[in-house]
């Protein structure tokens, strides 16, 4: 079968196109005829070494596709079932291995590139809006990089709970995308100060979370616009990891609290990630959630893939083809 490989950390360069083994699944694992392979940030901190992962590799933790075949003991999907998950190694390729417990039924509402959008992008927004910070009426909130992948679901998750939707964004047609998706105000963070204008547009009273994906450039001032007993959730870092934060930072009038969330702390347990998972699965097939796509390359493109999501090129999910 044909795959993306890398030998060496590095930049998109490192992605080549190669022939591998169709691979046999083991106990607890299937095998996934990959229809959509999901491109996510994660897969670029990996090929940068900036996270753990074992060379030579496969990148890809997130598609869709047809089960091909299942190990022993699988009793979750069968062959030929429609699938898509995340949670995988490998599967920018034709086919890869997923533990079976990963793979969440796909219906024939939804197509292949939309179930793969529907996973790290979609269940990551919808935990944040829902678990992490559960938005209520009247909440204010500011959301970064508000017309990215996570970023427009965050919006559209954000305006349904009832919440005054506070976008930053880099350009004037991504500001156009976010106010689509829900938000009441758009930042061009790269034109003002998103602390000065939160502010402004709050009458100083600040939002009671900040779900901030940028990481370096934006934690600092992310803190600053909390109003007090706020939440910042810092669950990427798109610019570079953020400097370490002083705790004495969080105390007195602001008392804020600070998290960290990854998606995969809060779907280890197979009946919440169904749930999560259908949920969002279930707005999208409603129509009540979009999922954009952004675009779709062909597998041997991988690098383009990546370089246009790291140079901030892209409005939702990137697919790659196999
Ligand atoms: N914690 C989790 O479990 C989890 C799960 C999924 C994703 N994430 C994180 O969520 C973030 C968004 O993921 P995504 O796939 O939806 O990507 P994305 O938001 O579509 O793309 C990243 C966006 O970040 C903004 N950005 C600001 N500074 C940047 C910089 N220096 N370099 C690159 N981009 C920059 C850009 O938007 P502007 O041009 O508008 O600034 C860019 O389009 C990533 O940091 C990812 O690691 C975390």
């Amino acid at each position: 079968m044909k795959a993306i490989v890398y030998t060496e950390f590095g930049g998109p360069e490192v992605l080549k196109l190669a022939e591998r083994a169709l691979p046999t699944p083991g106990p607890g694992q299937a095998l996934v005829k990959i229809a959509a392979a999901g491109v996510n940030f994660i897969d670029i901190y990996q090929r940068k070494g900036m996270y753990p992962v074992l060379l030579p590799a496969v990148p890809g933790g997130e598609g869709a596709g047809t089960v091909e075949a299942v190990g022993p003991g699988v009793t979750e999907v069968a062959a030929g079932d429609r699938v898509a998950f995340f949670g995988a190694a490998g599967c920018y390729a034709e086919y890869a291995l997923a533990p079976a417990d990963r793979l969440v039924p796909l219906t024939a509402a939804l197509g292949f590139e939309q179930g793969a959008a529907a996973m790290v992008q979609g269940i990551t927004a919808y935990v944040l809006a829902h678990v992490t910070y559960p938005l209520k009426p009247g909440d204010r909130c500011l959301v970064h990089a508000a017309a990215g992948g996570v970023g427009l679901l965050l919006c559209q998750l954000a305006k349904e709970a009832g919440a005054f939707v506070i976008g930053t964004t880099s350009t004037e047609e991504k500001a156009a995308l976010a106010r689509d998706a829900g938000a009441d105000e758009v930042i061009l963070y790269t034109q003002q100060d998103f602390l000065a204008e939160v502010k402004r547009i709050t009458g100083d009273r600040g939002v009671n979370v900040v779900y901030d994906s940028v990481g370096r450039d934006t934690f600092d001032r992310s803190l600053e616009c909390l109003a007090p007993l706020g939440m910042l959730v810092s669950f990427g870092q798109s610019s570079g990891f953020p400097a370490p934060l002083d705790i004495q930072r969080l105390g007195g009038m602001r008392s804020a609290f600070v998290t960290r969330p990854s998606v995969f702390a809060y779907v280890t347990d197979r009946a919440k990630y169904l749930a999560y998972a259908g949920a969002v699965l279930g707005m999208a097939a409603g129509g009540t959630l979009r999922l954009r796509i952004d675009r779709a390359y062909p597998l041997a493109q991988a690098a383009e893939a990546h370089l246009a999501l790291a140079g901030r090129g892209t409005t939702g999910k990137l697919i790659l083809k196999p």
